[in-house]
C-alpha cells in the first residue's frame, strides 16, 4: 500500500469487481471517457472476465484508490501499456464515487503512482489520453505535472460530434524538477 495524506493505493484484486462493475455502470463516471472504452452497461459476468484479463496482463499494474479516513474504495488508478525497452507507460484513472470529485483526491493519487513509476519501477515516461472536453481531468493532469504534447483529430465521436483528444505526458527529469 502506498499512502499520501488523504489516499492510499493497494493493488488491485479478483474481489474488487462488486466496485468496477459499479463503477463502470454510472454513466456520469463514463461520460467524459472517450471512445477507447467499451464498457458502457456492463454485466457482472463481462466484468469479471475484463478483472481476470487485467490481472493476468504483464504490462500492467492495477491499484484501487482508498481514502485514507474510513477506508473506502473510491477509484481505480493504472500504469498500463508498460514498455521495458523504452521505460513507457500509459496513466489511467478512474473515480468512481462521483461524490468524491473535485477535492483534490485524484491529483494525490496521480502522485503516488508517478512516484512508484519514477523511483521503484525506473520509467522515463508516463503518458495519458484525455478527452479534449474533459475539463477537470486535464486541470488535474496539468496540477500534477503532465504536459500537452498532441492532439488526435477526430478521435471518437462524443454528443453526436466528432471530438479530439489530447496527449499529454510527463519525464522523470520534470518529475524530479517538481
Ligand atoms: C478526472 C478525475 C480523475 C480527476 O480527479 P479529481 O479528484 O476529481 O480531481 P482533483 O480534485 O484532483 O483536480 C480537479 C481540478 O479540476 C478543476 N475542475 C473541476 N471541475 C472543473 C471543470 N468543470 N472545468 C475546469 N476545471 C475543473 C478543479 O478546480 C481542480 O483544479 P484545482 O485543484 O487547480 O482547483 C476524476 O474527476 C474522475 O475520475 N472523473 C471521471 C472519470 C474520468 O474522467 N477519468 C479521466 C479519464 S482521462
Amino acid at each position: 500500500m502506498f499512502e499520501g495524506k488523504k489516499v492510499g493505493l493497494r493493488l488491485m484484486q479478483t474481489e474488487d469487481v462488486w466496485l468496477l462493475f459499479r463503477w463502470f455502470n454510472d454513466q456520469r463516471v463514463l461520460e467524459d471517457l472517450g471512445s477507447d472504452h467499451g464498457y458502457f452497461c456492463v454485466s457482472m459476468d463481462q466484468e469479471k472476465t475484463a478483472v481476470e484479463r487485467m490481472l493476468q496482463d504483464r504490462k500492467a499494474l492495477y491499484f484501487i484508490i482508498s481514502k485514507l479516513d474510513g477506508g473506502s474504495s473510491i477509484g481505480i488508478i493504472c500504469l498500463a501499456n508498460i514498455d521495458e525497452r523504452n521505460a513507457s507507460a500509459e496513466l489511467r484513472i478512474i473515480i468512481g464515487e462521483v461524490n468524491e470529485w473535485g477535492m483534490g483526491l485524484g491529483e494525490e493519487a496521480i502522485k503516488l503512482l508517478l512516484h512508484h513509476a519514477f523511483n521503484a519501477k525506473n520509467l522515463h515516461r508516463v503518458w495519458l489520453r484525455v478527452a479534449e472536453y474533459n475539463a477537470r481531468a486535464i486541470a488535474c493532469y496539468r496540477n500534477s505535472g503532465f504536459r500537452e504534447e498532441g492532439r488526435m483529430r477526430h478521435d471518437h465521436y462524443h454528443n453526436a460530434a466528432w471530438k479530439d483528444a489530447l496527449l499529454m505526458s510527463i519525464l522523470d527529469s520534470e518529475y524530479r524538477e517538481g
